[in-house]
């Protein structure tokens, strides 16, 4: 029986993978801030008769202390992990410039500082695993850049310009990820879905023409959830051998895309650490 983590694993993708790999007899962790929502998984659990092999843990993956009382929490309770899949995220748009109580912009705490904390926590009880991977769902393959000295985009702040450079964020995460490894055993693995029929996309758009809209072209180019995690499945069951890799879908990215830049990843690794070291100052 493999242990499976997944944050986000309380709706579309993240679920769907979750509740693939309970059906197939693994443990799964899933982590999301809805109780409400957790509680329908462990009923869902319940049903294909998997209670003992389901747990949720509640936290509000956006701010620092949670992710950090998250990795105590596996850690006290499980020798080893198996896999960890980063899906937690939330698709609203924020107008303005938002700010978790911990003085942090909230996208970037929730889809790039979180996933930053739980790999690097959550690292050695992951290495007890067999075959262990990270797998960080994201949308890797597409262009833009960072901003090394903005990396919160605090200035000229813009919801949209926050989202994919959020993305931008989560491949340089990636890159030295892997390249700060010296163990090696753990094989990153950078997913980009593509588009996915799932409910967080659309309840995050507030104008009900728009909503509409986007249900029609997501209906027509975008894959319902069963369909979209076939690769991810295929991918965490056979991990490449390399210590990282980037897939949109089933195509492989290349890793001399710019967005993958070594220099650039280390910065932002020192820099988070940074500003990291800062927060536990406080
Ligand atoms: N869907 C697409 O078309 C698409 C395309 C490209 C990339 N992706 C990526 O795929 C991943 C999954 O996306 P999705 O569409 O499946 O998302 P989703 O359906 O909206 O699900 C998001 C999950 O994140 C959890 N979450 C949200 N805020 C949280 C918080 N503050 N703390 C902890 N958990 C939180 C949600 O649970 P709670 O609400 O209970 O917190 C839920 O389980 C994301 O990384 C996304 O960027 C998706």
């Amino acid at each position: 029986m493999k242990t499976i983590l997944i944050t986000g694993g309380t709706d579309g993708i993240g679920k769907g993978i979750a509740n693939h790999f309970l059906n197939k007899g693994d443990r799964v962790i899933v982590v999301g801030s809805s109780s409400a929502k957790g509680d329908l998984f462990l009923r869902d659990a319940r049903q294909f008769g998997a209670e003992d092999r389901a747990i949720f843990l509640q936290a509000n993956l956006s701010l620092v202390k949670e992710n950090k009382r998250i990795i105590e929490e596996v850690k006290s309770r499980f020798d080893s992990l198996d896999k960890i899949v980063f899906c937690a995220t939330n698709h609203k748009t924020n107008k303005e410039y938002f700010e978790t109580q911990e003085g942090i912009e909230f996208s970037f705490g929730l889809s790039y500082l979180s996933r930053f904390v739980l790999g690097y926590g959550l690292k050695e009880v992951l290495e007890q695993g067999d075959s262990p991977v990270i797998l960080n769902v994201c949308a890797p393959g597409m262009n833009g850049t960072v901003n090394l000295d903005d990396i919160q985009n605090k200035r000229n702040y813009s919801g949209a310009k926050a989202k994919y450079h959020g993305s931008r964020l989560n491949d340089l995460l990636g890159v030295a990820f892997a390249h700060n490894d010296t163990i090696g055993k753990i094989k990153y693995i950078l997913f980009n879905p593509w588009a996915v029929q799932t409910s967080g996309t659309f309840e995050a758009i507030d104008h009900p023409v728009t909503k509409s809209i986007m249900k029609l072209i997501y209906k027509t180019i975008g894959k319902p959830v069963d369909e979209a995690i076939l690769p991810i499945i295929d991918l965490l069951d056979n991990p490449p051998k390399h210590s990282l890799s980037a897939f949109k879908q089933r195509k492989k990215v290349s890793l001399s895309m710019k967005t993958f830049d070594k220099e650039n990843a280390q910065k932002l690794h020192n820099i988070t650490g940074q500003m990291l070291e800062g927060l536990s100052k406080k």
